[in-house]
């Protein structure tokens, strides 16, 4: 596969070399796309030794409008990775900016888009520069978080870019042949739910639905058939998903129930409510002066349910999620056992960067053999790992029948 790597201004602009060899060695073919800033950092004859192409410094340069040609690369490359990415770049990308080769390239291109960030510290957590990349992880960048150490600049933080086996790894991963779930069917549950108490109020909770849905979104580029099954969420449905949208913890039991018997799998990332006011009011409860009691009760627990429907039998797997403040990994094997679960992925909601609302998070990843820790990362990233996870299971499951 064509892939374009864009090399912008930062001191890690050397470390780009080593990842056009990495992608090299997986088999890729690379252009390399220098901004000005970045040839005062690595010379373009470096690149274009390791490439064996032209490296594209202008959209000025002779030659470079016979065929339009950011326009003619656009649509040529599978993939456009950033490494590093300075904020400038980061900025002009989330603000539609085209001043110069690489930006024209990143609106012109349909291809997906890598990002690996390097800047100083300061810089990175800048409310401008953060506003940025959430810009762009809304719009389905990807990113390669950058490491913490020693920088360039003397100081010590986050900022370094990524390892260039890192970059490689997930420029890969983007790229590799979709299909890995053609002919499975996926059951996924995202969002909170709502339990109201009369017309106008509920119990709810905090989860965005971010996580299913990421979840979701992957299964259907792996080409597998998708139901999600959805709590009340700003979210769009993601492309090529069937949806069907629930409110109450009842609701989401029924729709859950009624397509688990046709599925290979089931994830189980909604924050179920655990209780709901026994008697919901029809009109709305006037205010009084008094305290209000509100006597809740158990909902059903639908993947304990659905553990128990399966028995004995292998198919469909289940995956479910466990969410805990503090260490999650005790209780997530309790859950593991008591549900009948294959796998569970146990996230501490109270550590920055991880559970509800954020883009990001952080979870063990623990089967009744098993535990694998997964860093703060994206949640389309943690998505891809539970799904490979996944795959794994189906594909045991396969060999033995
Ligand atoms: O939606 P986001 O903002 O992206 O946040 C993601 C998340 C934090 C919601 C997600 O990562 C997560 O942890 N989801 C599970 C939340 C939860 O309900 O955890 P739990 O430990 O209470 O439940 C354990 C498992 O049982 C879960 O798979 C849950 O879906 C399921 N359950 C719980 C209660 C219930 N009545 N029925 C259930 O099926």
């Amino acid at each position: 596969m064509l892939i374009a790597l864009g090399v912008t201004g930062g001191i890690g602009a050397y470390k780009a070399v080593e990842v056009v060899r990495g992608l090299q060695k997986r088999g890729h073919d690379v252009v390399a796309v220098m901004t000005r800033s970045a040839r005062r950092f690595v010379g373009e004859v470096t690149f274009e030794a390791i490439t064996r192409r032209r490296v594209i410094t202008s959209q000025f340069a002779p030659g470079a409008n016979a065929d339009i040609e950011h326009i003619a690369l656009a649509s040529d490359i599978g993939l456009l990775v950033v490494a590093p990415a300075t904020a400038n770049v980061i900025g002009k990308f989330a603000n539609g900016i085209a001043d110069d080769f690489l930006s024209s390239l990143y609106l012109a291109t349909r291809a997906p888009v890598l990002i690996a960030p390097a800047m100083n510290t300061n810089m990175l957590e800048h409310p401008a520069v953060r506003a940025n990349l959430q810009t762009l992880a809304s719009r389905g960048v990807r990113f390669v978080d950058p490491g913490e150490g020693f920088l360039a600049c003397g100081w010590i933080g986050k900022g370094r870019l990524a390892e260039p086996e890192e970059v490689v790894e997930a420029a890969d991963r983007l790229v590799r042949p979709v299909g890995t779930l053609l002919g499975r069917r996926l059951l996924i549950s995202a969002g909170p739910t709502y339990e109201d108490i009369d017309p106008v109020r509920y119990v709810g909770n905090r989860s965005s639905g971010r996580m299913g849905y990421a979840i979701a979104a992957e299964a259907a580029r792996r080409g597998a058939e998708v139901v999600l099954v959805s709590g009340p969420t700003t979210l769009d449905a993601p492309a090529g998903v069937r949806i069907e949208r629930v409110r109450s913890a009842a609701e989401m039991a029924r729709a859950m129930s009624t397509h688990a018997r046709t599925v290979d799998a089931i994830v189980m990332a909604a924050a179920v409510a655990d209780y709901t006011p026994e008697r919901p009011h029809d009109t709305k409860i006037a205010k009084r002066d008094a305290p209000m009691d509100l006597t809740l009760v158990r909902t059903p627990d639908i993947l304990a349910d659905l553990g128990r429907a399966r028995g004995n039998a292998p198919l469909p797997i289940l995956v479910g999620f466990a969410a805990e403040t503090g260490d999650p990994r005790a209780r997530a094997r309790e859950k593991l056992r008591a549900k009948h679960l294959d796998l569970i992925v146990a996230n501490d909601v109270s550590r920055p960067g991880a559970g509800f609302e954020t883009n990001t998070n952080a979870a063990f990843l623990i089967s009744p053999d098993d535990e694998v820790e997964t860093p703060v990362q994206l949640k389309t990233e943690l998505a891809a790992t539970i799904l490979d996870r996944l795959e794994r299971l189906l594909a045991a499951h396969s060999a033995r029948v």
